[in-house]
């Protein structure tokens, strides 16, 4: 059998307000398997964005562990995180966050360049992959000539370059009307199945939701049975 890619045990995480601390995360246990898709939903406020921070380790939790297949990340390094960070996971947010000043190729490859030396596979798969995001026509082209629907379909590519085994998403189609919204996801969960890689998909889409191979719902802190 294999192992996770992706787990947690008794994640906890509060915010410190001038009222005292706001408890967010109470005690989250959760796995996620290879190649497995998982969508989580939850009410504004239910602590998502929070979890999928935690679990990327751009923020530290109050107790608990976070493991990448197998590793316990907070144990080690921030400089550990944040190398291994690079290969092991793919990020996809709401507001994109490509660099205005880059273009869609570049901004692909800055994936590559945070993990290292530039290689001619890298160059070779950020054509290949913003190809088949449908924009190898618009390569050449900076976010702020592209659409919503196209900025994100880089940040796909991007997400993707350095084959990682997981791939997080917050509300990806946040932004984006419900046409173009349908043809990102469609792109999302096929790239992560011929990939290969996992999916931890935050969304509010019921419809979407049900396109994962597991429905997980945020609430009071913890995941909710239903
Ligand atoms: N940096 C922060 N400082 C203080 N409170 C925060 C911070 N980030 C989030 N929160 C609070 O934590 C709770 C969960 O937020 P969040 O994880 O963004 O929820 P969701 O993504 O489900 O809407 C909210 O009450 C929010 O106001
Ligand atoms: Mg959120």
């Amino acid at each position: 059998m294999s192992s996770p890619v992706l787990q947690t045990t008794n994640l906890t995480k509060a915010y410190a307000s001038p009222e005292g601390p706001i408890p967010v995360l109470s005690g989250v246990d959760m796995a996620v398997m290879p190649g497995e898709s998982v969508s989580i939903r939850g009410e504004s406020g239910s602590g998502k964005t929070t979890l999928l921070y935690l679990i990327s380790a751009l923020e530290s939790p109050d107790h608990g562990q976070v493991m990448w297949t197998g590793e316990s990340i907070f144990e080690k390094s921030s400089n550990w995180r944040a190398r291994r960070r690079c290969t092991f996971m793919g990020l996809v947010f709401q507001a994109y966050y490509l660099i205005p000043e880059l273009d869609a190729y570049e901004n692909v490859l800055m994936a590559a360049r945070l993990k290292g030396k530039l290689t001619a596979a890298d160059r070779q798969r950020a054509k290949e992959l913003l190809d088949r995001v449908g924009l190898s026509a618009r390569m050449t082209h900076t976010p702020g000539k592209l659409s919503g629907g196209e900025r994100q379909r880089v940040a796909l590519a991007r997400a993707l370059l350095n084959q990682p085994p997981l791939v997080l998403a917050d509300e990806p189609t946040g932004n984006l009307d419900e046409h173009t919204g349908e043809d990102v996801m469609e792109l999302l969960l096929e790239l992560c199945r011929d990939e290969g890689a996992s999916l931890f998909l935050v969304t509010h889409n019921p419809d979407f939701a049900t396109r994962t191979d597991r429905q997980l719902f945020l609430h009071g802190g913890g995941f909710e049975q239903r």
